[in-house]
């Protein structure tokens, strides 16, 4: 109640908050009990007037429902796929073809972040994940590849 009322007794302030909010980024995952749908998620993402979204995945319904509207979109090549992106441009190809080209351009995805917390982690089959993670960025980036297809 408290925020409403204030919102309502000091408009202007109500308008700079909404424009610094669309400047905030959130993350969105879904590991978690009693998570909202993703349709009520977005519904809220889009009320807060927020404008930037990383999800942890490439989740389809939330790409759908995210699509035609101004919110700028991370998604995440999931870990267990860096090793088989990092070693073969088809995989990656495929890779953007499935997950970043059925939603875009009407989702604004923006960012295509590879991997999640890769260097939190240290067992030997870590390690070797490290470095094939510039390998799997440079293969997985639809812009760089005319420049890094050196082998
Ligand atoms: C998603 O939410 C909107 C607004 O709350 C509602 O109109 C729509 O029916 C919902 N769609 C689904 C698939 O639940
Ligand atoms: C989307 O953002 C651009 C630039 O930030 C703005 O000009 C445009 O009006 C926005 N469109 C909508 C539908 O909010
Ligand atoms: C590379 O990936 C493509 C598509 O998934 C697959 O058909 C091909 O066998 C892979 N090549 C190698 C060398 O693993």
């Amino acid at each position: 109640m408290a925020p409403l009322a204030f919102f309502l007794l000091f408009p202007l302030l109500g308008l700079s908050v909404a424009e610094i909010s669309s400047k905030i980024g959130i993350n969105y995952g879904q590991l978690g009990n009693n998570l909202p749908s993703p349709n009520r998620s977005v519904e809220l993402i889009k009320s807060l007037n927020i404008g930037r979204v990383k999800l942890y995945d490439a989740n389809p319904e939330i790409l759908r429902l995210l699509s035609g509207t101004n919110i700028s979109v991370s998604i995440m090549v999931p870990n267990n796929e860096i090793t088989g992106i990092a070693s073969n441009q088809s995989k990656a190809d495929e890779w953007v073809k499935n997950n970043v080209l059925p939603y875009y351009p009407k989702t604004m995805i923006r960012y295509l972040l590879v991997g999640n917390e890769i260097l939190s982690y240290f067992s030997d089959q870590d390690r070797r994940l490290w470095h094939d993670l510039v390998p799997a960025m440079t293969k997985s980036s639809p812009l760089s590849k005319p420049k890094t297809s050196q082998t």
